[in-house]
């Protein structure tokens, strides 16, 4: 366990305070092809483009939605979803899914009835911009050139990813630096949160993960100046116990990880960043990184009770977003849940090409269903046998233990992008259950909500967003997770479609 002193000092030494992990140079830009008129003429061609059309920032207010079905009373509680929202700043579009100003879409749930609001996360990179009048700053896969100095990683936070409700903070995450404090009842952006005084700008995980005794876990990665990954030990209250940082050959880019009850899993793709290629003009962060399987998976594994503990696994090569959950058997052996892709298509391919109107297959990749082994002292083991799936959660209660279900997203087809089925897995069986909600519809992750008397790991409710192109709106779905095929309980149907997001939680009313 290393010191706050020895952890500052060995911050500044690896020089992740200065790091910039998307510091390109700001070489001037060729002539901007026109995505923004492409989007458009596409949009009028295949109504799926609607998720990405994205919104000005105006506030959203719907007041009470009209309801199908039966909203379970005994849900009560605050929904939170974020996701990259306004992907066209100043006539420009960006370049990638992953670059747009933030947006919060909150769904107040009580009484059986829901009302949703929508606020723009107003970063101290938006209102830069904002007062500029232009877009300054570079993103994951934009690139711009000319703009100021980049002091930190939080001079590019978007805090587009996820939210975090943990001490009695309300958060919007980015991965690549801080997280970003919002007000919980105007939803306003109130600084960032620094986890000890002097980490300012330190790279933090969109997917913390909480034990069932509240203690969080997260990680962040650093590519620059020095691969780094820092490891997070808060406790229920928010206090930080512990941080570990862990210099490494390379951080791949690793999105999520898992807990079991004893270890830290952190699982890094052979995506490797070429510093050189930073350094060409017009390069963004995401085209200076190359793709070497040779390299394998590598794993870390880190004592939760000594982070300074800590293994190295090996598994083959693979790229992913989502992990699901991880538990360890009598033996020591680590067994987890991945959404597992042969190759990282989906994030140079598809998930840009969307950006400018063209919906193209997951390809390689395609994320499936994995199970991965990882037995003490040897390397790991991996079945890819699974369907397509992504966007895995589990119950809140099984984080760290043996868990018997994963929900997800999945697809008619094998290298379908968008997803428009909701799936429970059954671990042991390998059986799913499916909701196809139609091939207009594209479908967001769902939580597990647990009812409030939960009896059983399924005894709870899946909640979710799915955007309806045909009618031009978002619904919010809640489903019986122990009869996810016959389909929702309820739907509420906001009066305008929502841009696409990652990811949501739950907070009950307390
Ligand atoms: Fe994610």
């Amino acid at each position: 366990m290393i010191t706050r002193r020895n952890l500052l000092s060995g911050m500044a030494a690896a020089g992740l305070m200065h790091g910039l992990p998307f510091a390109g140079p700001n070489a001037m830009a060729k002539a901007q092809d026109d995505w923004a008129r492409l989007f458009k003429d596409a949009l009028a061609d295949n109504p799926l483009l609607l998720g990405w059309q994205g919104v000005d920032g105006a506030p959203l207010e719907s007041g009470a939605l009209n309801i199908t079905g039966a909203w379970p009373k005994d849900l009560s509680g605050r929904f939170f979803r974020n996701g990259p929202a306004i992907h066209e700043r100043f006539g420009k579009r960006f370049r990638h899914w992953f670059d747009a100003d933030g947006m919060i879409q909150e769904f107040r749930i009580a009484n059986g009835q829901v009302r949703h609001r929508g606020r723009v996360i107003d970063t101290p990179k938006r209102r830069q911009e904002t007062a500029a009048g232009k877009q300054l700053f570079s993103g994951f896969g934009t690139h711009v050139s000319g703009g100021p100095a980049v002091r930190g990683p939080d001079t590019l936070n978007t805090a587009n990813i996820s939210m975090l409700h943990h001490g009695d903070e309300l958060m919007a995450l980015w991965e690549a630096g801080s997280p970003t404090l919002i007000n919980a009842e105007t939803l306003a952006a109130n600084g960032f949160k620094q986890w000890l005084p002097d980490l300012k700008g330190a790279p933090f995980t969109a997917h913390p993960k909480t034990d069932p005794d509240g203690t969080l876990w997260a990680f962040g990665y650093s590519a620059l100046p020095r691969p780094t990954l820092l490891l997070y030990h808060v406790d229920a209250q928010g206090e930080v116990k512990s941080v570990a940082a862990v210099k490494v050959d390379y951080t791949g880019l690793p999105h999520d990880f898992v807990v079991t009850a004893k270890h830290v899993v952190i699982i890094l793709p052979p995506l490797i960043l070429d510093r050189d290629a930073l350094q060409e003009p017009n390069v963004t962060f995401l085209d200076a990184h190359r793709w070497q399987p040779e390299l394998g998976t590598r794993v870390l594994i880190a004592d939760k009770s000594d982070l300074s503990k800590q293994r190295w696994a090996q598994l083959p090569p693979g790229f992913f977003f989502h992990h699901g959950n991880a538990w360890e058997e009598a033996d020591g052996t680590i067994r987890l849940d991945l959404c597992w892709s042969k190759g990282p298509d989906l994030l140079f391919g598809a998930l840009r090409n969307v950006m400018r109107g063209d919906i193209t297959p997951a390809g390689n990749g395609s994320p499936h269903y994995a199970s991965v082994k990882l037995p003490p002292g040897r390397d790991g083991v991996i079945d890819v046998s699974g369907d397509v799936m992504e966007f895995t959660k589990v119950a809140p209660s099984t984080v760290g233990q043996r868990h018997n279900y994963v929900y997800g997203l999945s697809a008619a087809a094998a290298d379908t992008f968008p997803f428009n089925r909701l799936v429970k897995r059954n671990l042991a069986s390998g059986a799913t259950e499916i909701y196809a909600f139609g091939g207009h519809i594209i479908a967001e992750e769902h939580v597990f909500v647990p009812r409030p008397s939960q009896k059983a790991e399924d005894d709870g409710w899946l909640i979710g967003t799915h955007l309806d192109t045909q009618k031009a709106i978002t619904n919010l779905a809640v489903f019986d997770a122990q009869a996810v095929s016959d389909g929702p309980l309820a739907t509420a149907a906001l009066p305008y479609p929502l841009p696409l997001g990652f990811h949501g939680i739950f907070v009950a009313d307390t």
